[in-house]
């Protein structure tokens, strides 16, 4: 039924976010990954321009970097927000783990639990179309930073490894940001070039490169992660 998938890669310049747009076209049943609040109006128009129903809002982690939009476009849509089940939030309307499926229309998204960047990170594997939607616990020839909200570089680490890396290497790799004009990838291309995970770096070599970033913190950090806490609803 592949004719009938629609996808949108959507970007929020001001974090360097991407948000994902899913959908069925033959039942209209759509899902978004990942939806900021800046960009909220942007998204309401293309789903109803569309004529989709939204059906799920899926969070890939609690973020610290921007604000979601899930209480929004929970309200306008009448969506459930997803998270993940190792998440402290009380607006979630359902809460997934390892192994969980989650549906829109014929297809099928399977959630992979990728903590390691935070405690709350999950990807989405959709088989069919040869996606993975990774957050940010794989990013474009990078990953997501391991210092804050329960970051583990060790847990990163056997999580790649164990569920990104092991899907088949022509799966395209969808991340939650790019800072560098990177639109995808694929698995096949970090396992190879990654400088973190992929070329052969052992967990003990990722682990002293995460620990050698010494960041700042997120700009938005003090805002965006108790406004997130309540799914953006402030
Ligand atoms: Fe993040």
């Amino acid at each position: 039924m592949n004719k009938n998938f629609y996808f949108q890669q959507l970007f929020e310049s001001q974090s360097s976010t991407y948000t994902y747009l899913l959908a069925d076209q033959a039942s209209g049943e759509a899902v978004i990954i990942d939806p900021v609040d800046i960009t909220f109006e942007r998204d309401v128009k293309l789903i109803n321009e569309l004529g989709f129903k939204l059906k799920y809002i899926l969070e890939t982690h609690i973020h610290a970097d921007h604000i979601t939009s899930a209480a929004r476009l929970k309200e306008k849509f009448a969506a459930q927000i997803v998270v993940s089940s190792t998440a402290p939030v009380t607006c979630a309307d359902k809460k997934v783990g390892q192994g969980e499926r989650v549906s829109f229309g014929s297809y099928i998204l399977k959630v992979l639990s990728t903590q390691g960047h935070t405690e709350t990170c999950l990807s989405f594997y959709l088989a069919e179309m040869s996606k993975v939607f990774t957050g940010d616990a794989l990013l474009i020839r990078g990953c997501g930073r391991t210092d804050f909200q329960e970051g583990n570089a060790l847990k990163l680490y056997q999580n790649v490894h164990s569920k990104l890396f092991t899907l088949p290497d022509s799966t395209i790799v969808y991340p939650g940001h790019d800072y560098k004009g990177f639109a995808c990838s694929s698995i096949g291309e970090e396992k190879k070039h990654n400088p973190r995970l992929g070329s052969g770096k052992t967990a003990d070599e990722f682990k002293k490169i995460m620990g050698d970033l010494k960041l700042d913190p997120p700009k938005r950090l003090q805002e965006a992660l108790p406004a997130n806490l309540l799914c953006g609803n402030v």
